[in-house]
């Protein structure tokens, strides 16, 4: 971390500010492309004190009135830093809102029998999926589930990622849901990039209790000892044929909003059960995966506020084909998001490999696609830290990426291209 109290950031490039209209909601349609409402030209900088944007303005200005004694090179003076972006574009940092960051164990083997032919399903009911996952991360310590959420931020943070949802699940009973969130509690005092927690105890039905007695536990016991604990912001179900049902969703999801958890749920990744309608009867803040829900349920979660979430590096990693209708929801004015969907199966901590699924894969302009990692997520997340845009007053969560356009934020699959992050204030990590 820092040291100095303040940042400059002279000549940058194209800055994406994301700042147009009411920041409070999502962009949506042809908004989404609005490069123009969106972007700063080349040319301004951005002055961070401690850790909020100061002011955007002229680069030269801003040099001669905050950094007068700079002699061209990256430098420190009394408590200012001088960073030079050469040119470079700018963004907002990303924003991953659907990760399940905290789990033990190897499921590479998993790969040879999708090879055969097997679906997740009956990878799961062979003993493999969730389950294995459960059995390795309840036999972690806390400060093991703490290392390794640290280093998967870490990483995470350095392809640009400032904001990270993390969802409980790999424990599925009270004692070890609890202990998630706790280390997640711990992690997020102990690292830069902000974690957001979600209670997914409803992930999967353990081995050795009926599914009664689950969900008893999971109403009764779990969910007051979570809200109690306050250690959870939201309450996630998965909603799918094989796992939670709709009406035990919609069960679970009344009594998370009983006690102040809002949903954001995962439904229609393999089939669609109406798992996002459900989701946009219910008022949940987002539907993810959403990859075979129907056009009318897409339409419904949209007058709902529902925000749909894309995960496609879960069927890229699954060899199932990327099909979510992106080109629809901008024709339809769907409000939609990007995430990554880090799970034991989909290792991907990228948001710019998530960006670039969804750009030469899927047809989504480039522009859009950083609106849906960075603004529009945010607007699903309650916490004025997190904005996905890079305006005044705002917290000074910033990537400075290779490119000179904001465009190359997602057109390097295999390599980075972020050269640097600055979270909070704190320029986090440098790859030059
Ligand atoms: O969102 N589908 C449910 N949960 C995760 C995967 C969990 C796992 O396979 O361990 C997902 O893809
Ligand atoms: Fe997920």
């Amino acid at each position: 971390m820092s040291q100095y109290v303040g940042v400059l950031i002279v000549n940058c490039g194209e800055i994406a500010h994301m700042s147009s209209g009411d920041t409070s909601q999502p962009l949506v349609g042809a908004q989404m492309m609005e490069r123009w409402e969106n972007t700063f030209p080349a040319g301004n900088g951005i002055v961070i004190s401690e850790s909020s944007i100061e002011r955007i303005d002229d680069s030269e200005s801003l040099q001669s009135e905050f950094a007068p004694w700079w002699d061209g090179s990256n430098s420190i003076s009394g408590d200012m830093m001088v960073f030079d972006a050469e040119g470079k574009a700018v963004t907002p940092g990303f924003v991953d809102c659907h990760t399940h960051l905290l789990w033990g164990g190897d499921r590479s083997s998993e790969m040879r029998l999708r090879q055969a032919g097997m679906t997740y399903r009956q990878i799961a009911e062979a003993g493999g999926g969730i389950a294995k996952t459960v059995m390795s991360t309840r036999g972690m310590s806390t400060p093991e589930l703490c290392r390794t959420g640290i280093s998967r931020l870490h990483q995470a943070a350095s392809t640009g990622t400032t904001v990270l949802e993390a969802k409980s699940g790999y424990g599925l009973d009270t004692k070890s849901e609890l202990r998630l969130l706790e280390a997640m509690d711990i992690i997020n005092n102990s690292n830069p990039v902000k974690l957001l927690p979600t209670w997914l105890g409803a992930h999967d039905f353990p081995p050795g209790r009926t599914r009664s007695e689950y969900l008893e536990e999971l109403v009764n016991s779990q969910l007051p000892a979570v809200a109690e604990q306050g250690i959870a912001r939201w309450a996630d179900v998965f909603c799918e044929n094989g796992w939670y049902s709709n009406d035990e969703t919609e069960m679970i999801v009344r009594a998370a909003a009983d006690h102040g958890l809002p949903a954001r749920l995962h439904v229609d990744e393999f089939e669609d059960s109406g798992g996002l309608a459900l989701a946009a009867e219910l008022g949940a803040v987002s539907g993810d995966h959403a990859a075979k829900s129907s056009l009318d349920s897409r339409h419904a979660a949209a007058e709902s506020g529902t925000m749909q979430t894309f995960l496609p590096g879960t069927p890229y990693v699954l060899g199932n084909p990327l099909d979510s209708p992106l080109s629809k929801c901008i024709e339809e004015n769907w409000a939609f998001s990007l995430a990554t969907d880090y799970n034991p199966n989909c290792r991907i901590l990228s948001m710019p490999f998530i960006g670039n699924l969804a750009t030469s894969r899927m047809g989504l302009d480039p522009f859009a696609a950083l609106v849906a990692a960075t603004r529009n997520p945010s607007t699903t997340l309650d916490d004025p830290d997190v904005t996905g845009t890079i305006a005044e007053r705002g917290r000074a969560d910033i990537n400075i990426l290779w490119s000179q356009s904001v465009d190359g934020w997602c057109q390097t699959p295999g390599e980075n291209p972020v050269i640097a992050t600055i979270i909070a204030g704190s320029i986090v990590n440098v790859n030059d």
